[in-house]
C-alpha cells in the first residue's frame, strides 16, 4: 500500500552532490499552484510531471491534490487512493505532514485528495488559513498544487498565497477565455484584500463610480491619480500578484507564442507583469503513460513532452534566482 510508511522526503541514502548535507537554515516551502479556469486542459499532468521534473532537479517537492471536486492526481502518478488525504486535514484530523506518502519518485511526496467528502468541495476560511499555514510549513522545498477548474474563492485564495501561481492554457479560444476570467477573479481578488488591508475600499469604490474605464490598468490609473498614496500601495500589492503561464497541448510553432501574445495582452489590460514560463507540446506520450498508469517522466523520458517539463523547472528556478538578484525575493 502506497501509504504503509511515513514520507521520507530525505532518502536513505547519503545525500547527492547538490543536496548539502546539514540544512542548518530552513527557509519555508517554495508553494506553486496550478490552475487555470477550464476543466480537462491538462492541469494535473502539468502540476504531476512538473513536481517530478522538480524532484529530479534534487529539490525536495511535496505535491498536493487540491482539486476538491476531482482529485486524481495519484492516478496520474499511478498510485491507489491513500487511505488518508486533504480531507483528513481539512476537518482536523491530521496535520498536512502526516498524510504525505511516497510516490515512488525519489524526492517526491503526495498529499492526496478530498475525495467523496461532499463538504471538502466548500472549505471554511478557518480551514483555509490552517491549511496555508501548514503547506508553507511543510519540511520540504517545493510544494506543488493541483489547484482542479473553476475560479471557486478557495482555488483563488491558494492561487494567490502561492510564490508562483501557474495558469495552464492551451492554445483555443475557449481556454483563452477561461483562464482569462480566472486572471481577471484572482486580480480583482488581490486588490480587494489589498484595499481592505489599508482602509481605502470607499476611495476606490468613488473612482469606479466616478468615470467609464476599458481596462482594470485605467481604474488603478485614476485611483493613483487621485489619492497618490493609496494607488502606490495598492501599485507595491499588484507587484507582487505575477501569475506564470503554461501553454499545454501546443501542436504548432504558433501555438508556442500564444504565451507570450497572452501575456503582453494581459500587462496591458491588467497593468501587470506576468511571465511566460514556456509551452508544453501535445504528445501522444502524455495520454499513453496515463493509459499505463504512470507519469509521463517515468513512463517515457526521452518524450518531447517529458523534456519540456525539465525545462518549465529550470524556468522557475532561473525566475527565482532572477528575483533574488533584484531583490523581490528571498
Ligand atoms: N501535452 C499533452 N499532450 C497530449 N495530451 C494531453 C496533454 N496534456 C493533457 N493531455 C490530455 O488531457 C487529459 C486531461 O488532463 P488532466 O487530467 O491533467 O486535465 P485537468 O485540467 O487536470 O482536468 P480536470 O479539470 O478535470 O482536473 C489527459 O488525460 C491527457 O490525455
Ligand atoms: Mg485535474
Amino acid at each position: 500500500m502506497a501509504d504503509a510508511r511515513p514520507l521520507q522526503l530525505v532518502p536513505a541514502d547519503p545525500p547527492g552532490p547538490r543536496r548539502p548535507a546539514v540544512r542548518a537554515l530552513r527557509r519555508p516551502a517554495r508553494v506553486v499552484s496550478v490552475g487555470g479556469g477550464k476543466g480537462g486542459i491538462g492541469k494535473s499532468l502539468v502540476a504531476a510531471n512538473l513536481a517530478i521534473a522538480l524532484a529530479r532537479r534534487g529539490e525536495r517537492v511535496v505535491l498536493v491534490d487540491a482539486d476538491l471536486a476531482g482529485a486524481n492526481l495519484h492516478t496520474c502518478l499511478g498510485l491507489e487512493l491513500p487511505r488518508r488525504g486533504l480531507a483528513d486535514v481539512m476537518e482536523r484530523r491530521a496535520e498536512l505532514a502526516e498524510v504525505a506518502v511516497p510516490t515512488g519518485v525519489e524526492n517526491l511526496g503526495l498529499v492526496a485528495g478530498a475525495m467523496d467528502h461532499p463538504d471538502a468541495a466548500n472549505p471554511k476560511l478557518s480551514q483555509k488559513a490552517r491549511l496555508v499555514k501548514q503547506l508553507q510549513a511543510l519540511d520540504a522545498d517545493r510544494v506543488v498544487i493541483d489547484l482542479g477548474a473553476g475560479t471557486h474563492l478557495h482555488v483563488l485564495d491558494l492561487f494567490l498565497v502561492s510564490e508562483h501561481g501557474l495558469l495552464v492554457l492551451v492554445p483555443e479560444p475557449s481556454a483563452v477565455e477561461n483562464v482569462y476570467r480566472f486572471v481577471k477573479a484572482a486580480f480583482w481578488r488581490r486588490v480587494r484584500h489589498a484595499v481592505s488591508a489599508h482602509g481605502c475600499e470607499a476611495q476606490l469604490r468613488a473612482v469606479i463610480g466616478a468615470g467609464t474605464f476599458r481596462s482594470p490598468a485605467e481604474i488603478l490609473g485614476a485611483l493613483s491619480a487621485r489619492h497618490p498614496q493609496s494607488g502606490a500601495v495598492l501599485a507595491r500589492e499588484l507587484a507582487a500578484f505575477r501569475p506564470r503561464l503554461v501553454v499545454n497541448q501546443a501542436r504548432t510553432p504558433q501555438d508556442e507564442q500564444v504565451g507570450q501574445a497572452v501575456v503582453g495582452a494581459w500587462r496591458k489590460f491588467f497593468g501587470l507583469r506576468m511571465d511566460y514560463l514556456g509551452h508544453v507540446p501535445h504528445d501522444s506520450e502524455m495520454w499513453r503513460a496515463m493509459r499505463a498508469r504512470r507519469p509521463l517522466l517515468v513512463h517515457a523520458p526521452e518524450a518531447a513532452a517529458a523534456q519540456s517539463f525539465a525545462q518549465l523547472a529550470e524556468g522557475l528556478a532561473a525566475l527565482e534566482t532572477a528575483e533574488i538578484a533584484s531583490g523581490r525575493a528571498t
